[in-house]
């Protein structure tokens, strides 16, 4: 079963190396993240998966690398300066700051005709705040997303070194567009693929690593034929979405959904998100839009663009005529993957009941802890109601809910409460001997591929021997490490719960006939094997 709370993934993430909040030793910067040892290579493993499949498999794929700054014009011939904006009211009451068109579909049940029909309608008391139902709203006001810099050594107080951190990765490939078609002699179809960092000023950023203000984007710009826009556009949905399901994702967890009119971007004929069944719902992990002849159009010299230097179209050697490329965009989120990819490998199971009398003390506590969060004052009232409902369903569910127990014992928030402390004395010995958590993630993606221990530390053959084998995996291009520093058992749960899919260990009578035990994440299963197929074998199983 994939992972039923954020928690359960947070908490794991923060105690084995994969995420950490960022500027922690500062008190940290709300919503933003850090990826650790193990999170760095899980993170780089699906972008090089991605590309790998988007580029280096394909015949009609080019790669690219374009610069974060970028020249203001490309944002505003682009439409975002006018238009990446969210309407947002306030709520003079409970002091919520909710998406404006959102209240007004929810409530109207129909798409506002523009900002002045959301504000009529808040004028005439017309919608309420989803938090605390009071009418009384602020007029609506659009809120740029774009993060906006400066260039340069003096700060002129004017806008004329304005520049601004990319919000998507796209501009770079429509404005690079005639470079790559000249350097690479391309003809249509043809892509250009891009992996890098996007700056949003979110107004509701959360949920862990989902939505965030600094994230990472993989992205690809199809260049096709007007009229063969809608053939390429149904190619994509299934690439993607097949991508998703080779490297391990259950197909019940994935879905493909239209986006409908309302939704569209300024830009967009049509956009599919590919969704997946994250813990609070399904959300979208990538948007497969068709964006027609709009960008190549903007960024081209023309009445309505007098800054750029030329036109961004193409020459049809066959139709011996110039037209203008549609353009099918699949834009992934690197963030966002990496974490579905986490959710749907984690699994967690009771390998042993603990005793009744174990159970009930620790279920008294947690009673303990759920009745004083409710006591509390001055908690933000979600933080207080996510920690009530959390203990109070560990507590109904134990011994069961032992791996969600995990979660809360790691909860900052939680943390905050005294009793909390206790729970952990408690909590924290009865979990470590009774769970067991494995991330089955694809071995592709696993941080470490091997890991190779000697059954005894202090034997120096069975060490000098497990290291060198460890090299040998290294040199074969595997992320191979070796450790000793705890019971074969303990080292084989340790590794489990980071996901890496072969333990090798090397015992007496690997000294002998030159075979090692090894051991699979999955099946749990122990096979020997002669030393010198390891590395043959395991990396043909990676391929
Ligand atoms: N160029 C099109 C574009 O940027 P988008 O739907 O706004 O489209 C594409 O973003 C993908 O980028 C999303 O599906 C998501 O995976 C990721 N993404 C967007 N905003 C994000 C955020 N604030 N935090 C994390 N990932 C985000």
């Amino acid at each position: 079963m994939p992972a039923s709370s954020l928690e359960t993934i947070v908490s794991l993430c923060k105690r084995r190396g994969f995420v950490f909040p960022s500027s922690s030793v500062y008190g940290g910067l709300g919503s933003t993240w850090d990826y650790g040892p193990l999170g760095v290579e899980l993170k780089n493993n699906v972008k090089r998966a991605w590309w790998r499949s988007v580029v280096h498999e394909r015949d009609d794929m080019e790669g690219l690398d374009a610069a974060i700054l970028m020249n203001r014009l490309v944002w505003k011939y682009s439409g975002h300066e006018a238009t990446f904006s969210d309407p947002m009211t306030d709520c003079r009451a409970c002091k919520a700051r909710p998406r404006a068109d959102h209240v007004f579909v929810a409530q109207k049940g129909r798409d506002p005709k523009g900002l002045v029909e959301i504000n009529a309608a808040i004028a005439a008391k017309e919608l309420s705040c989803p938090k605390c139902g009071s009418k009384d709203l602020t007029e609506a006001r659009p809120f740029n997303l774009m993060f906006r810099t400066s260039v340069g050594p003096v700060d002129t107080g004017d806008e004329s070194g304005l520049v601004y951190l990319r919000p998507e990765t796209a501009q770079g490939m429509f404005v690079n567009f005639g470079n790559v078609l000249d350097t690479m002699r391309r003809k249509l179809p043809f892509g250009i693929a891009q992996v890098g960092k996007a700056f949003r000023n979110e107004i509701t950023p959360g949920n862990f690593t989902f939505r965030t203000r600094e994230f990472e984007q993989m992205e690809i710009e199809y260049f096709v034929r007007p009229g063969e826009d809608e053939a390429a556009h149904e190619m994509w949905i299934a690439e993607r979405k097949k991508w998703y399901l080779d490297l391990g994702l259950r197909a019940e967890n994935l879905r493909v959904r239209e986006q409908e009119k309302h939704e569209l971007a300024h830009y967009a004929k049509r956009c599919v998100d590919l969704e997946y069944l994250f813990p609070m719902g399904w959300s979208e992990l990538e948007g497969i839009a068709n964006r027609t002849d709009f960008d190549l159009k903007a960024h081209s010299r023309s009445p309505g663009n007098p800054d750029a230097v030329g036109e961004l179209h193409y020459f049809d050697q066959e139709q011996k005529k110039h037209y203008v490329p549609y353009v099918i965009e699949p834009s992934a989120g690197a963030d966002r993957g990496t974490l579905a990819f986490l959710c749907d490998a984690y699994e967690d199971s009771l390998v042993k009941e603990p005793a009744a009398e174990d159970t009930a003390k620790l279920r008294d506590l947690v009673e303990n802890f759920a009745r004083s969060v409710g006591r509390r004052e001055g908690m933000d009232v979600d933080v207080k109601q996510r920690l009530q409902a959390a203990a109070e369903t560990i507590a109904a569910g134990l011994p069961g809910t032992l791996p969600r127990l995990i979660g809360l014992m790691d909860d900052a928030e939680a943390g905050k409460i005294e009793v909390m402390k206790k729970v952990r004395g408690v909590g924290e010995k009865i979990a470590e001997e009774h769970t067991r958590t494995v991330l089955h993630l694809h071995p592709r993606l696993a941080p470490l591929t091997v890991a190779v221990f000697p059954l005894k530390r202090n034997e120096p053959r069975l060490v000098e021997l497990a290291r060198s084998i460890k090299r040998d995996l290294q040199r074969a291009g595997m992320r191979a490490v070796y450790d000793d520093t705890g019971a074969i058992g303990k080292l084989y749960r340790r590794q489990d719960e980071i996901g890496t899919p072969w333990c090798v260990t090397v015992d007496f009578q690997s000294l002998d006939d030159q075979t090692v035990t090894v051991r699979d994440r999955d099946t749990m299963q122990q096979e020997r094997a002669p030393l010198a197929e390891i590395g043959p074998t395991l990396s043909a199983r990676l391929r």
